[in-house]
């Protein structure tokens, strides 16, 4: 196994973590409304043994290929039960590692594929995941992602500016003016293709989002 990395303890709020775990599950249906299609195109193909980062209650296992053999890095225990439920409704084959993503428990060039959507923005070190992330792909295999990301200098930065405070205390961590594009672009990929997009709600501050894949 390889080594643990030392990490500060990664430990959710019991009410913050369960509100999140509520939070997204009645969000689903109006999330994947407006992210389906850039879910199916980023996601077309992906299945084998895919580890997802930060899996939460499961909403990209629909995505995957059937057959495919997931391996969910979810640290949050608040998540688990409703991703098991959706894993099991999906009919896929799924283990969960309560680890955080800055120290996977997979070893190198293990899996076909890595997935994760709106998880870069929360993690403690989002360098050291994207390390773990390109350690555990084979070569050739492929990082898809969608995450939201600092807007521009205008309105949208403002009101990012402006929540970042609470919105990161409500979220566990979550920040909004993180340059994802450019950690992931950092990230020693062989190549990386990013579209940036605007997420049509009125969840302002998660308005400008990216959704791409990376090579290793
Ligand atoms: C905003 S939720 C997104 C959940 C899910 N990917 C989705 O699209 O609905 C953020 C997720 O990242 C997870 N997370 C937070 N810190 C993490 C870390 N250090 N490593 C891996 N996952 C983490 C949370 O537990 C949560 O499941």
């Amino acid at each position: 196994m390889p080594e643990a990395t030392t990490l500060p303890a990664l430990s959710p709020n019991p009410v913050r973590g369960r509100l999140n775990s509520g939070f997204f599950a009645l969000m689903a249906g109006y999330i994947e409304h407006r992210l389906a299609g850039h879910k199916r195109r980023i996601f077309a193909g992906t299945g084998g043994v895919v580890a997802e980062i930060g899996a939460g209650n499961g909403p990209n296992l629909r995505y995957l290929a059937p057959g495919t053999t997931v391996h969910a890095i979810e640290p949050n225990p608040y998540f688990h039960r409703r991703l098991e439920r959706t894993a099991a409704a999906r009919g896929v084959d799924l283990t969960v590692h309560p680890v955080p993503g800055e120290a996977i428990d997979l070893e190198d060039a293990s899996v076909d594929a890595v997935v994760c959507t709106w998880v870069l923005c929360t993690v403690h070190d989002p360098a050291q995941v994207l390390h773990e992330i390109h350690r555990i792909l084979r070569p050739g295999g492929r990082f898809a992602f969608i995450e939201h990301v600092a807007a521009p200098p205008g309105t949208v930065r403002r009101a990012q500016r402006l929540v970042r405070r609470p919105w990161r205390w409500a979220f566990e961590g979550c920040r909004t003016d993180r340059d994802t594009a450019a950690a992931i672009r950092a990230a020693g990929f062989t190549s990386v293709d990013i579209t940036e997009f605007r997420f049509r709600s009125t969840f302002v501050p998660v308005r400008t989002q990216i959704a791409g894949t990376a090579v290793r």
